[in-house]
C-alpha cells in the first residue's frame, strides 16, 4: 500500500512537472492575474464629492464618497470576474452605496451596469447592485448570487448624502475555481510580427484567447438565472450541468454551455492550459440531456436548455472527437457511446433521398437563412461523419466506422454537386440562392469538402472579398463581423496555404478587438458590427442593446489554436499526440515562431526561424515525446537539402512528407543553388 501511494505520488509529480510551459519573455503577455484576489489597478474616473479615490488603487488606503450620486469608477486593468469585497471604514446610519459593473468603458455609468440578464434597447436592464443602509462597519462581501462573471470596471456610487469611507476594495476571482495559479499554462507561443504596429501582437492575441477561455471556465453553480432575473437585477447562481468546473460561452453571459462555441474554445484550451475536465463536464451535460425518444441533443446546457438546433447538435458530436483526441479518455467515450451513436443517427435520419441533410432544427450561431438543404448544415454533418468514423475506429467498431466513412464520402460528392457555384468560385448557401456564406465556405476548406487545392484556393480568395478594414462582413448575417466564424475562416486560409491572407485577417479582426478602447484589451469580444461598433446582433435577437455584447467569449479565441497548429505547425493526429504532424506555415512573412503544448504523453514544442524568407534557410527544432512519431511536411515555396540531426536526407520539395521519430530533432532545409 505504501509502495502504491509512493508510486502514485511520483506519477503525480511527474505529471505536474510536465504541466508548465518553459518560462520566457512570452510570460509578460499572459493576461491572467498573478493572484486570485485582485485589486483595482487604476482609477478610470470619478465625479462629485469624492476624497482620495486614488488610494483605492492596489489597496493603498481609504477613500470617502460624501454626497448622493457621487462616484468612483475603478479599473481592474483586465477582464476579471468574481465577488467584490471591501471594508466600510466609517459610515453613518444612513450611508448606502450601489455598485455598477461593466466590461466596456462605454458603459461606465453610476446608474446601471452593462447588461447580462436580458437585452433591452434601454441598455440598462441589469441596473445596479444596491447595498442599502444601514451599512455595518468592517468587512463586506457581495452576495454570491449577485456574482458578476465578467467586468473590467466597477463604479462605486453613494446612494445617500451621508459619507461613506471605504478601503480594501478587491475582487475574488471566481473562474478557474480548481486552479490556484492562473498563469501556470501548459503551453506557450511567441512570434514577432514584422509589419503590425505592435510587434508582440501575435503573442498577445494567443494569450488573449487563452485568458478568454479561462474566464469562461466557471464553478458549477454560477450560471445565469433562467427565467431571467427581473429588470434592475441579475443572478448567477443557477446550476450549469452534471459536474463542475464547466466551460461556458462567456464570462458575463450567457454563462451556459454552448457546444458550437466549444468548437473554437476547446482547441484554444487544449494548447494553452490543457485543462480539459471542464470540457468533459460540458459534453457529459449535453449527452445526459439527450431526448430519449428522438436522440436530439439540446442546443445549450441548463438552465437555458435551448432546443432545436441541428448544427449545435453536430457541434456536440464534433466536440466529442476533439475532447477524445486531446485527452485519450477512453473510459468516458465508452460511457457516452450509446448516446453518441444515437445522436449521429438523429442527424443521419434527416438525410433524405437527395443524399443531403434537410436542416429542420433551425437555431444556429445567429446567421440568417440556414434551413432545408443548407450548405453549412451539410458541411457540419460531413465533419460529424468523418470524426465519427475515427472514433468508431478507436473503439474497434470497424463495421460502424466504415458505414460512417462511406456515408461521408457520398455526402462530400452531393455537397459539391448541390452547392458549388462555379461563377462565384464558392459554395452557395442553398440551391435557390447565390449567397455564398462565410460559415459553409470556411468549413468546406477546413473539413476537406473541397476536392482540389485549386478549388480550396478559389474559396479562400472568394472569402476575402467579404472583408473590410476590420475583417469579414458575413453575407449570412449582414452588417456583422463574427470572430467565431472568423476563427474558422482564419484556419481555412492557413489550411489552403494562404498564410499571408490568414495573418492579414488576424491583424484586421483580432487587431481591432484587442486594441479598441471600446473593449477590455485582454479578452475577446463576442462580435461587432461592420463599422466596429458594439451593436453586435442588434437586429438579430439582441434588441438593439450594445451593452449586452460579451467581451470575453471563448468562441473568438480562434487565433490561439491557429497560431499553434498552423504557424508553429504542430498538431496531434492520433490520441494524445501518439502521432503528430509538423507542417509549419511559413509563407506569412514571419521571421520565426516558437511555442508548444502538452498532452498526457508529454511536451510538444517547436522553434523555427526563417530569417531570409522562403527563399532562404529554414532551421527548426522540434521536441515530442520519445514514444511518439510523426512527419514533417516541407512548407510551400521551399525546396532544397533536408538535414535532420546533422544527417542529410537528400533533396526535398514543397509538400513532401518526411517521417520523424519522437524526441528532440533539429531540421534544416537549405535551398540548393
Ligand atoms: C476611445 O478613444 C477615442 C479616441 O481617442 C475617444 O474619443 C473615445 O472617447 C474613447 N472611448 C472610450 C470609451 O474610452
Ligand atoms: C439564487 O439566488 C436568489 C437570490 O438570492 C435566490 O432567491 C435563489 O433561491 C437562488 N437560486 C438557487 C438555485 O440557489
Ligand atoms: C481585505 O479583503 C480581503 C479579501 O480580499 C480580506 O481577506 C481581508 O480580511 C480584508 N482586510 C481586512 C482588514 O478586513
Ligand atoms: C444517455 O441518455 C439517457 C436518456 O436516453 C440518459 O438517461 C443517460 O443519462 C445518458 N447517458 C449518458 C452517459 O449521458
Ligand atoms: C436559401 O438561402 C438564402 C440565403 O441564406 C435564404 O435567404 C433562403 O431563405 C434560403 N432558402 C431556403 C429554402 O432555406
Ligand atoms: C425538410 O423537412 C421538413 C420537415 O419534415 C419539411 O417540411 C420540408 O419540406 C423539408 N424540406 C425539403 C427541402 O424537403
Ligand atoms: C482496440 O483493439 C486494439 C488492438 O487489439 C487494442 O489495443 C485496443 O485496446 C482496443 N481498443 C478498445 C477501446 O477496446
Ligand atoms: C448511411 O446512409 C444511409 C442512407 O442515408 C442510411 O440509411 C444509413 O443509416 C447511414 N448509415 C449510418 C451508419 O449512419
Ligand atoms: C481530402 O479529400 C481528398 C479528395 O477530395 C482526399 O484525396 C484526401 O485524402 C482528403 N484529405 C484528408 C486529410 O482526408
Ligand atoms: C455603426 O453601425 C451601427 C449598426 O449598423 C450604427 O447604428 C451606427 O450608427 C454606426 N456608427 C457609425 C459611427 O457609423
Ligand atoms: C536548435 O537547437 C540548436 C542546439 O540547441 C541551437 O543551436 C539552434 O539555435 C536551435 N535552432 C532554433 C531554430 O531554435
Amino acid at each position: 500500500m505504501a509502495f502504491l501511494q509512493t508510486a502514485v505520488l511520483l506519477l503525480l509529480s511527474a505529471i505536474s512537472a510536465w504541466g508548465r510551459a518553459p518560462p520566457g519573455p512570452w510570460d509578460a503577455f499572459n493576461y491572467a492575474p498573478k493572484s486570485k484576489t485582485v485589486y483595482p489597478t487604476a482609477i478610470h474616473s470619478f465625479q462629485g464629492s469624492v476624497k482620495d479615490p486614488q488610494l483605492l488603487v492596489l489597496n493603498a488606503g481609504s477613500a470617502t464618497i460624501t454626497t448622493r450620486g457621487s462616484w468612483i469608477a475603478l479599473d481592474y486593468g483586465v477582464e476579471v470576474g468574481g465577488l467584490i469585497s471591501m471594508n466600510f471604514e466609517a459610515v453613518t446610519s444612513t450611508s448606502a452605496i450601489s455598485l455598477s459593473f461593466t466590461e466596456s468603458p462605454s458603459f461606465i455609468r453610476p446608474t446601471a451596469s452593462d447588461d447580462s440578464s436580458f437585452p433591452s434597447a434601454s441598455t440598462t436592464y441589469d441596473g445596479v447592485l444596491r447595498v442599502p443602509a444601514p451599512l455595518a462597519e468592517g468587512f463586506w462581501i457581495q452576495p454570491s448570487s449577485a456574482l458578476r462573471g465578467g467586468f473590467r470596471f466597477l463604479t462605486i456610487v453613494s446612494d445617500s448624502d451621508a459619507p461613506v469611507t471605504i478601503s480594501n476594495v478587491s475582487c475574488a476571482i471566481s473562474f478557474m475555481p480548481h486552479v490556484t495559479d492562473l498563469r501556470a499554462y501548459s503551453g506557450y507561443f511567441q512570434a514577432t510580427d514584422p509589419v503590425f504596429h505592435d510587434p508582440d501582437f501575435l503573442t498577445k492575441v494567443w494569450y488573449a484567447g487563452a485568458y478568454t477561455v479561462q474566464t469562461n471556465t466557471v464553478p458549477l453553480n454560477t450560471g445565469r438565472k433562467v427565467p431571467f432575473a427581473p429588470a434592475g437585477t441579475w443572478a448567477n447562481n443557477a446550476t450549469l450541468g452534471v459536474a463542475g468546473p464547466i466551460i461556458v460561452d462567456g464570462a458575463k453571459r450567457d454563462r451556459a454551455v454552448w457546444p458550437g462555441d466549444m468548437g473554437i474554445a476547446v482547441p484554444a484550451q487544449f494548447v494553452s492550459t490543457n485543462d480539459l475536465v471542464p470540457t468533459r463536464n460540458a459534453l457529459s451535460t449535453m449527452f445526459a440531456a439527450i431526448n430519449p425518444k428522438t436522440g436530439a441533443l439540446p442546443e445549450s446546457g441548463p438552465p437555458l436548455s435551448q432546443l432545436g438546433s441541428d448544427t449545435y447538435h453536430a457541434w456536440t458530436l464534433i466536440g466529442t472527437h476533439n475532447y477524445y483526441l486531446f485527452s485519450g479518455d477512453t473510459a468516458w467515450l465508452q460511457q457516452v457511446w450509446t448516446n453518441y451513436t444515437r445522436a449521429v443517427a438523429f442527424l443521419e435520419g434527416k438525410v433524405d433521398g437527395t443524399g443531403l441533410i434537410n436542416i429542420t432544427g433551425l437555431r444556429d450561431w445567429a446567421r440568417l437563412g440556414g434551413g432545408g438543404y443548407n450548405a453549412e448544415g451539410n458541411a457540419l454533418l460531413y465533419k460529424v461523419l468523418t470524426t465519427a468514423t475515427d472514433l468508431a475506429k478507436y473503439l474497434n467498431n470497424t463495421a460502424l466506422s466504415s458505414a460512417w466513412s462511406k456515408n461521408a464520402t457520398a455526402l462530400k460528392e452531393k455537397f459539391n454537386e448541390a452547392f458549388w457555384l462555379e461563377s462565384a468560385g464558392m459554395y452557395r448557401d442553398n440551391q435557390t440562392t447565390t449567397l455564398c456564406p462565410q460559415d459553409a465556405n470556411s468549413f468546406a476548406i477546413l473539413y476537406n469538402l473541397t476536392t482540389s487545392e485549386t478549388q480550396a484556393n478559389r474559396v479562400s480568395e472568394g472569402l476575402q472579398k467579404n472583408w473590410n478594414d476590420l475583417g469579414p462582413v458575413a453575407p449570412e448575417l449582414p452588417d456583422t463581423i463574427s470572430p467565431f466564424i472568423g476563427g474558422f475562416e482564419l484556419q481555412a486560409h492557413f489550411k489552403s496555404g494562404n498564410d499571408a491572407r490568414a495573418l492579414d485577417l488576424l491583424r484586421r479582426t483580432w487587431g481591432y478587438m484587442l486594441y479598441t478602447n471600446l473593449s477590455v484589451q485582454s479578452t475577446l469580444l463576442e462580435g461587432f458590427t461592420a463599422n466596429g461598433s458594439l451593436s453586435y446582433r442588434s437586429y438579430r435577437g439582441y434588441n438593439y442593446d450594445a451593452a449586452y455584447t460579451s467581451h470575453a467569449h471563448g468562441w473568438s479565441a480562434g487565433p490561439t489554436p491557429a497560431l499553434t497548429f498552423y504557424v508553429l505547425g504542430l498538431t496531434v493526429t492520433s490520441l494524445q499526440g501518439k502521432t503528430w504532424s509538423l507542417a509549419p506555415h511559413v509563407n506569412g512573412g514571419l521571421p520565426g515562431a516558437e511555442g508548444g503544448f502538452e498532452t498526457p504523453l508529454g511536451w510538444f514544442g517547436v522553434n523555427w526561424i526563417l530569417p531570409d524568407g522562403v527563399e532562404g534557410t529554414l532551421s527548426l527544432n522540434v521536441t515530442t515525446p520519445e514514444a511518439s512519431s510523426g512527419f514533417f511536411r516541407v512548407p510551400k515555396g521551399m525546396s532544397g537539402m533536408l538535414v535532420v540531426d546533422g544527417v542529410s536526407k537528400g533533396f526535398v520539395e514543397a509538400d513532401d512528407e518526411i517521417s520523424l521519430q519522437g524526441g528532440s530533432r533539429s531540421l534544416v532545409v537549405q535551398p540548393s543553388g
